[in-house]
């Protein structure tokens, strides 16, 4: 086999032969019959060159070596199809591929909303608080009486309450969804009683329309420190240290008087603006302030409700929404954002927390 025309021979019989391989035998014969160092046609045809001399030698070597890399080539196409078939085969046979790559699952981040409130849980943690829940179904008694709105107060009009059965005693509601976080500190001082230093996380509900401001369900997070000697002091040092931990060292708070039926006295908290440092911009209204937290000293009538000597105990409460100081930290524009879990809005919180 001297002759060029004998490669094109071999090059032919080679992809006829090819043409048929689907299976490993049949891949594997192939091999043999034409790259096998000790019989395979291709290595025959270069012991053949060794034996050549003159002018033929230099054309016959360049077609052989053209020769072995299409046939070299070949087979690797023969050996990708067959175990494209074995794959196939055993993807019919429902068997586990363990050869092929995994896929893989993406990295998940944390809700904005859950970041956030573990930031601020942190901070309580650090500060000796425990994290107290309690249920968002609740009764009369714990989202009101028991926090001194007597059945008839104006006060209670201001929280929108969401009735879910009317036929309690005394024609009160029995059910309601829990119009704030307060609930959970009567149930938590009244099962473990003073002293107490709890943080209660949760959802609330009011009937409010749906805006870019507002929404019918959001979250609160209460706290309460019931011990001796309590005084507004410590409410002030608490809630610096709360909002300086969230939104920086030169954060400075503001309290001024106000009412709600479960703290005497009652006080809303502002901060200086995280944006513009108390300067008056957008995000402030141009007042420099941000009014984040309604807060005072519990209510003598409270703490007896939880069985709690008032004459030897004092503490104080405080109280503040999740998805105001999420929108407010993270300039989001409207609420809704946080709950219609659109991955491209979530994504960007992804190393948040
Ligand atoms: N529960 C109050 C509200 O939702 C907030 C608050 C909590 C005020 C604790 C004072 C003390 O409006």
């Amino acid at each position: 086999m001297t002759d060029p025309e004998a490669i094109g021979d071999l090059l032919a019989a080679f992809r006829r032969d090819a043409a048929g391989v689907s299976s490993r035998p049949a891949y594997e014969a192939l091999k043999g019959k034409y790259v096998n160092r000790d019989h395979g046609l291709v290595p025959a045809l270069f012991a053949r060159l060794k034996e050549l001399s003159g002018p033929g030698k230099a054309e016959f070597g360049k077609r052989a070596n053209e020769a072995k890399r299409e046939i070299e080539a070949g087979l690797a196409v023969c050996e990708e199809r067959v175990r494209a078939a074995e794959a196939a085969a055993r993807a019919a046979r429902d068997e586990i591929d363990v050869t092929l790559p995994g896929r893989p699952s993406p990295l998940g981040g944390l809700h904005p909303l859950t970041a956030v409130r573990r930031q601020i849980e942190s901070v309580f943690v650090r500060l000796g608080f425990s994290i107290a829940d309690g249920p968002e179904l609740e009764t009369d008694f714990f989202n009101f009486a028991a926090l001194n709105f007597p059945p008839d107060h104006p006060a209670r009009d201001t929280q929108d309450t969401l009735l879910v059965s009317a036929d309690g005693p005394n024609g009160q509601p029995e059910y309601l969804l829990r119009t704030h976080t307060s609930p959970v500190q009567i149930r938590a001082l009244t099962a473990h009683g003073a002293p107490i230093r709890v943080l209660c996380p949760g959802r609330v509900y009011r009937k409010d329309e749906v805006d870019a401001t507002h929404s019918p369900v959001f979250h609160q997070i209460e706290g309460l420190v019931v011990d001796r000697g309590i005084t507004m002091a410590h409410l002030k040092g608490t809630i610096e240290a709360f909002l300086q931990g969230l939104f920086g060292r030169d954060t400075k708070v503001r309290f001024t008087c106000s009412y709600f039926p479960f703290v005497e006295p009652g006080a809303q908290a502002a901060m200086t603006c995280f944006l513009c440092g108390g300067a008056g911009c957008r995000i402030c209204k141009g007042s420099g302030w941000i009014e984040i937290l309604g807060a005072g000293m519990v209510h003598p009538h409270v703490l007896r409700v939880c069985g709690v000597d008032p004459e030897v105990y004092s503490g104080f409460a405080f109280g503040t929404g999740v998805d105001r100081l999420a929108f407010l930290k993270y300039g989001v524009p409207d609420l809704r954002l946080f709950f219609e879990n659109d991955l491209r809005f979530l994504r960007q919180f992804r190393s948040a927390g």
